[in-house]
């Protein structure tokens, strides 16, 4: 639209433009729709394209999503993706000022990008799995040992169960039996520690006035992550395809 158009040819463009956005058709990842608690048989898409036919099932970028570069970095993917991540950067900077390698100050950095950026439960894991073809194995132990150490107290190390957690999980609460499991493995491996210091900068109740930004971690990004050339999503690593599902998180097939 320029400034050159009446006002009913700009309500016109605006009508296309609407019309052009809503020719295509969403229909979620049973994932999504489970967590609505909806089982119900998905959305048929001939019976939706008999409806409207000029709509597509969405097989490319979603037009409802701030457009991602064709070989996006880590950073895009914390820029375009990712929700607010100030836990995250001060999870970082906690780790910054406790004197911790720049590799540890990644595995900070990270720990919680499956929460901010693809699945909750299970989120060590899966965060792990993500950045594992790109960071030193200890990082990618480290984040996965997060999400089970955060259950277990340490006085070596002034780490206490969560006082969050008693709130937010109840007092009666239990981890599950894996998690009990991959404790006991956990607690005695060479790496317990890097694990461990995760959870202790790991910032529960983190201060919402407190802006720090990407940017201050370039450079430790840049020398711990190997970012593929080809973008993430793109490099034919054996998770490019969970890179992806965040880039397009509800394309058809
Ligand atoms: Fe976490
Ligand atoms: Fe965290």
């Amino acid at each position: 639209m320029n400034d050159t158009m009446t006002l009913s040819q700009r309500a016109d463009a605006l009508e296309q433009k609407m019309s052009d956005e809503l020719d295509y058709i969403v229909i979620k990842s049973r994932l999504y729709s489970m967590a609505d608690a909806d089982t119900s048989p998905a959305p048929n898409a001939g019976a939706l394209m008999a409806q409207n036919p000029r709509a597509r099932v969405l097989m490319g970028d979603d037009p409802r999503l701030p457009e991602m570069p064709e070989k996006p970095t880590l950073a895009d993917f914390f820029h375009y993706r990712f929700g607010p991540a100030a836990h995250l950067l001060q999870s970082a900077r906690h780790a910054v000022r406790g004197g911790l390698s720049e590799k540890m100050v990644l595995a900070c950095l990270l720990h919680d990008i499956s929460t901010i950026g693809f699945i909750r439960g299970d989120h060590g894991y899966w965060g792990a799995q993500l950045v594992e073809p790109y960071v030193d194995e200890e990082v990618t132990w480290a984040i996965r040992a997060h999400q089970v150490l955060r259950f277990y107290p340490d006085e070596s190390v002034g780490y206490e169960y969560p006082a969050s957690y008693v709130k937010t999980f109840g007092a009666d609460y239990r981890p599950d039996g894996y998690i009990e499991e991959d404790y006991k493995r956990m607690r005695d491996h060479q790496w317990y520690m890097s694990g461990r210091m995760i959870t202790v900068h790991d910032i529960y109740s983190f201060d919402p006035t407190v802006e720090v930004e990407l940017e201050e971690f370039t450079d430790i990004i840049g020398r711990n992550f190997r970012q593929p050339k080809e973008g993430l999503g793109f490099d034919n690593s054996p998770v490019a395809h969970m890179w992806r599902a965040m880039i397009r998180p509800a394309k058809y097939l």
